[in-house]
């Protein structure tokens, strides 16, 4: 079964052709980054705008890269929400309609189901059941994984997600938008251990997080900083904060793992692009014997093959979309 996903919940306009919900025949993202880098986030309104210039040759892109015909595509996978109201429109309204003038089905897909879904589409994929860590920049959640499509939630943070904290660290430090990667880079000429900023585990047995505080840590530490080495002192800041963030993802992930008896975790979403993270996370993980699935970079960030694969489930647990469906920004 051939299915086309459509990915439009924040500022990625990605579509893709996946089949039987496991093989990428294209995976096409194109990043608003440059867009929103200048205002240090995303700015909703201008990112529907550049929605609805992108999806159309988007999809065409994904189509032609896979090389199949439109009348090939057997179902549309859409992002149906959380996410932001007006780009969610952008890719829902789109796969509605094209849906309806191929005369195939189509189905509004959990945009955190999708990124649990990027694991299966790496070989060696996790058996079920097995506890989710998903950090991006809008979600931190962990979850207990039986199939697919059900997710039961475990813990969130409370405040901040991980993303937004690096996203927020970043702009204290002046290092542009998104904070991710740069942070991630730095923190590799950076000593971990000179400065030792909060670890924030609300309550060590449950798997709520918080990221508001240490956030607030940089910024103080920032502020107060004295001498005129600031900027040669970044590496330092940027592995201490990053070593405090993983610290806690690591430890509560593997503590719902062990709690859940499975001994099998995945990581998923933007945060998941983390060279320390992985390594940390494997390391941790192996010394109590359970294994950790990570999908590949490109996998990791917002992108449609997700969607496709999670779609997959839906249509065979027999779950469709109809005209009178629309978008949602928040899970309930
Ligand atoms: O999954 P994603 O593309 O979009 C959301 O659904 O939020 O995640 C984007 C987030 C951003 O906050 C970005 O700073 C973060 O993922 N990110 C990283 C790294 N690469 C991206 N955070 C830490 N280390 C990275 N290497
Ligand atoms: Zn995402």
């Amino acid at each position: 079964m051939n299915i086309l996903g459509i990915e439009t919940s924040c500022d990625e306009t990605a579509a893709a052709v996946v089949s039987d919900g496991t093989s990428i025949l294209a995976s096409v993202v194109s990043s608003q980054v440059e867009i929103h880098h200048r205002y240090g986030g995303v700015v909703p309104e201008l990112a529907s705008r550049k929605h609805i210039e992108a999806i159309v040759p988007v999809v065409e892109e994904a189509i032609h890269t896979a090389g199949l015909p439109l009348t090939q595509i057997d179902a549309i996978a859409v992002t149906r929400g959380p996410g932001l109201v007006g780009a969610l429109l952008v890719g829902f309204s789109f796969a509605k309609s094209l849906a309806y003038a191929l005369g195939i089905p189509w189905v509004g897909v959990n945009h955190l189901a999708g990124h649990i879904n990027s694991v299966f589409l790496e070989s060696d994929p996790p058996a079920f059941p097995f506890v989710a860590l998903l950090a991006s920049g809008g979600h931190t959640s962990i979850y207990h994984v039986t199939d697919h499509i059900t997710l039961e939630l475990m813990g969130q943070t409370r405040d901040d997600a991980a993303g937004e904290a690096f996203d927020k660290v970043a702009k204290i430090l002046d290092l542009g938008y998104p904070g991710g990667g740069v942070i991630d880079r730095l923190s590799n000429q950076g000593d971990p251990s000179r400065i030792r900023f909060p670890r924030s585990y609300l309550d060590k047995s449950g798997f709520d997080f918080s990221f508001s505080g240490i956030k607030t840590a940089v910024n103080r530490y920032a502020m107060n900083y004295q001498g005129d080495d600031f900027k040669e002192s970044i590496p330092d800041i940027a592995a201490g904060f990053q070593e405090a963030v993983m610290e806690v993802l690591t430890y509560k992930a593997i503590h719902a793992a062990v709690e859940k008896g499975c001994d099998r975790l995945a990581l998923v979403g933007g945060v998941a692009a983390n060279s320390r993270l992985r390594e940390k996370l494997k390391a941790d993980a192996g010394h109590k014997g359970i294994k950790v699935h990570i999908p590949s970079i490109p996998l990791c960030g917002d992108n449609a093959a997700m969607i496709a694969a999670a779609g997959y489930h839906y249509l065979k647990a027999g779950i469709v979309a109809g005209l009178q469906d629309d978008v949602f920004s928040r899970s309930k």
